[in-house]
């Protein structure tokens, strides 16, 4: 997952440390993809304190060879699927302006679960310090209710 994230620009590489500790305490709420030439695709996350029907995607990574083919969208809906998530009912991430294929596969996903994708200011670019780093605006997809569409495949 961190040589994934590392081939994953612009996404923030964190300590290998930190990809061990979400497969120990977080693996409910974080899928990955394999094929034969290894891991091709990743998501992170978690459901915050507090807020059992949220779930916050923190990072996505869909290898370089498998884009573009409804990878990322399949997971985050795999993800949702999954037994112990029934209440679930928004997943919120935070994407910034310039990531098109992002947004594109958060307001696919919306669309595949027949709901809203909202956008409310977060985290504002000076947060992240003296760096060249973007903006990261918060995305709530949801609700899902009873437009859930549960085991349906990806079109
Ligand atoms: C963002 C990312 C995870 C998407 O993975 P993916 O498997 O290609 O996603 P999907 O195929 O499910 O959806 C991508 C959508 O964006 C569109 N897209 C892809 N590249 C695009 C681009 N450069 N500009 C605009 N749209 C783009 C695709 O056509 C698709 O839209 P559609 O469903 O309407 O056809 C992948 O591009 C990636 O790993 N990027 C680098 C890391 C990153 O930015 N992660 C997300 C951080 S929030």
């Amino acid at each position: 997952m961190h040589r994934l994230v590392c081939d994953c620009p612009p996404l923030d590489v964190n300590s290998l440390y930190v990809y061990l500790l979400l497969c120990e305490h977080f693996s409910q709420t974080c899928i990955v993809s394999e094929d034969d030439h290894g891991l091709n695709g990743m998501v992170t996350g978690y459901v915050p304190p507090g807020r059992p029907d949220v779930l916050f995607v923190w990072q996505v990574a869909v290898a370089a060879r498998m884009r573009g083919q409804g990878l990322g969208r399949c997971m985050l809906l795999e993800l949702c699927d999954r037994t112990g998530m029934e209440a679930i009912q928004y997943i919120e991430t935070t994407v910034s302006p310039g990531n098109r294929a992002s947004r594109s596969m958060f307001a696919g996903l919306a669309q595949s679960l027949n709901t809203e994708c909202a956008e409310h200011p977060l985290f504002d670019a000076p947060l992240f310090g003296p760096g060249e780093h973007d903006a990261e605006p918060l995305l709530r997809i949801g609700p899902f209710g009873a437009h859930r569409q549960r085991g349906v495949p990806v079109d």
